[in-house]
């Protein structure tokens, strides 16, 4: 390939979410921040009516017809730039012939936001190439309606927000219920975040996931009866604990961590800005335990996984990373023990699950990059 000849290089970033797991859709703080993974659209206007998609990993070519940009919700690959591009075009956007290159780092089904990554980028080429100036912001809740609306899964803002609005070396303490964010530096002193993928497959992340997003919601309409709130995230802990009977079974279980998730990501953010490590640590162990038990969405593999980099002496802390059932982890481990850590904890998770872990080298990068190439 080469890159000149394409007209614009446009790429946007994969996430870890360092705290604030399955709350963005109850109105809860996050706390993700942008990878140096990405998914990079190489573009240039073709003069036709067809959005022509080639990859750089793939053979499959693909053509998307301009005026039919909803009638491929069933195609292997292309469907997620057909979403995106039907959804920017619906909000009054021009759409103009282009052909695509993607190149995606972000690996698949990892929980690192690939299809984020994919959607967000999409749209900002689009937006390039019809030489438009846009609002990282505006991408992004177009890239969540697509996610939503042609992709079919329920999902909040989290993802989408930092693969656009990412910033190198913070972290972003984003409210989803405002959409107002601050920029928290990740500054670990002798510390280091790892991620390493369990390599679990992702079974039936979709469905489980919208089954959690419903049970949340539930939670809320009883809640409500009793309590003025919008939304889960508007509880403290105290004021939860005034209620919680009226809830039972799983529905209680799953608001209960909401409530909490989202008091930890208050303290979270507390401990990274005056550097107090070990209590940030502290609170992923707790958020691990509190999806695994609460929440359900950890699974054998993540267990283990999390609980391998726990025992080790040089981390502070592990928890699982994204929507779950299979995907990552994120753990905070002394930086120059980092290599043993991770030899330590690949063995330890394949004699416990017969699966190869995979360790990402990635850095906090920004969220949308575009490149005039030519
Ligand atoms: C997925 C969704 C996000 C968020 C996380 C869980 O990544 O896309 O919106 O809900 O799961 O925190």
């Amino acid at each position: 390939m080469n890159e000149k000849d394409y007209e614009y290089k446009v790429s946007a970033a994969g996430r870890v979410n360092i705290i604030g797991e399955h709350i963005d859709y109850c109105g809860g703080k996050v706390l993700p921040a942008a990878l140096s993974l990405k998914n990079t659209v190489y573009v240039r206007p073709n003069g036709t009516n067809k959005i022509n998609v080639r990859w750089t990993t793939l053979p499959d070519e693909v053509s998307l017809d301009i005026d039919k940009l909803e009638s491929y919700k069933d195609i292997k690959y292309g469907n997620y730039q057909a979403g995106s591009a039907l959804m920017w075009q619906r909000a009054g956007h021009k759409i103009v012939g282009c052909d695509m290159l993607q190149d995606c780092t972000v690996p698949f089904g990892s929980g690192l936001s690939s299809s984020a990554a994919i959607e967000v980028s999409t749209i900002a080429a689009l937006a390039t190439v019809a030489g438009e100036e846009f609002d990282p912001v505006d991408v992004a809740l177009k890239a969540q309606q697509a996610e939503r609306e042609y992709a079919g899964v329920n999902c909040g803002i989290m993802d989408q927000y930092a693969s656009a609005c990412g910033k190198e070396n913070h972290a972003i303490l984003l409210d989803c219920k405002t959409l107002e964010r601050e920029y928290v530096p990740i500054k670990l002193g002798g510390y280091s975040l790892v991620i390493i993928n369990s390599n679990k497959p992702h079974n039936l992340v979709e469905s489980k996931y919208n089954e959690r997003r419903t049970e949340t919601e539930q939670a809320l309409t009883q809640l409500k009866k009793y309590v003025d709130i919008e939304c889960l995230a508007d509880l403290t802990p105290e004021e939860f604990s005034k209620y919680s009977h009226v809830l039972s079974g799983k529905v209680r279980d799953r608001a209960t961590h909401v409530i909490n998730e989202c008091d930890r990501v208050n303290l979270a953010v507390q401990a990274m800005k005056v550097g107090n490590v070990d209590f940030l640590g502290l609170l992923l162990n707790k958020s691990h335990e509190s999806l695994s038990k609460l929440y359900e969405v950890t699974g054998r593999e993540l267990d283990a996984l999390a609980s391998a980099a726990q025992e080790h002496p040089a981390c502070v802390g592990s928890r699982m990373t994204g929507a779950g059932f299979g995907g990552c982890t994120i753990s905070l481990v002394k930086t120059d023990a980092v290599e043993d850590f991770k030899n330590y904890v690949c063995q330890k998770y394949e004699s416990a699950t017969g699966y190869k872990a995979k360790c990402y080298q990635a850095d906090i990068a920004d969220g949308i990059t575009v490149e005039k190439l030519k």
